[in-house]
């Protein structure tokens, strides 16, 4: 791992809990099914990180023993946007801790030459623009995708982002941050580099295979 520069936009959540976790993903040997079992526990974990900063206010509720003023979470409503596919991989984990909400999906494929973001669907919460939206994609390695997918979510007007990776390259970091500064980045590594098709070094592979065993 290298060392990262000490970016308050970035929040790197390495309990060892994650790194645990997130090593036996890396394993070439690790099945679809356990990959996917992680991938889910593991965004149990960093959405108990992403709403660290919720507000909360105080309301009134009655125990059987007595009336008291306790905290309920306050603030915008949530929307989870999916990086179309592997982002489904963090999705069903990141909705077993917050049920209540939406859900947009954001289909992005990288042109293998180019290594651009093309987009190809777009479905995103009517009311996204009032909402705290979490973008979800395991993987931020060119950042290309992470930059279009928040520039679609902020085109729908959405103006409190936040962007969830499982595993980032530094490239992949520095893009984002240039081009979306006001954008925090919650990632659980942040790995060597690139190598030339864009994969992460030493990373765990192409994400979408092994979530969804297409390999
Ligand atoms: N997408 C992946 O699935 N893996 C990488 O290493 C980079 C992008």
């Amino acid at each position: 791992m290298t060392d990262v520069p000490k970016d308050p936009g970035v929040i790197l959540v390495d309990h060892p809990l994650v790194q645990h976790k997130l090593t036996i993903m890396r394993k070439k040997e690790t099945s679809t099914l356990g990959f996917r079992r992680l991938l889910g526990e593991i965004a149990m974990l960093l959405a108990y990180e992403v709403v660290r900063d919720v507000p909360t206010e105080l309301v009134e509720i009655e125990t059987p023993i007595k009336t008291c003023l306790m905290p309920q979470l306050a603030g915008k409503k949530l929307c989870l946007v999916s990086v179309l596919r592997a982002g489904d991989g963090l999705l069903s984990g990141m909705l077993d801790i917050l049920p209540a909400a939406r859900v947009g999906h954001v289909g992005l494929y990288r042109d293998p030459k180019t290594l651009q973001a093309v987009e190809y669907f777009l479905k995103l919460p009517r009311d996204i623009a009032e909402r705290q939206a979490i973008v979800l994609d395991p993987m931020l390695a060119t950042g290309n995708s992470a930059v279009a997918a928040v520039a679609k979510v902020k085109q729908a007007g959405c103006t409190s982002i936040k962007f969830v990776s499982l595993l980032s390259a530094p490239e992949g970091v520095a893009t984002l941050r240039r081009a979306h500064p006001d954008v925090t980045l919650y990632t659980a590594a942040i790995d060597e580099c690139l190598n030339d098709h864009g994969y992460i070094v030493p990373g765990l592979g192409d994400a979408g295979d092994r979530l969804f065993g297409t390999k």
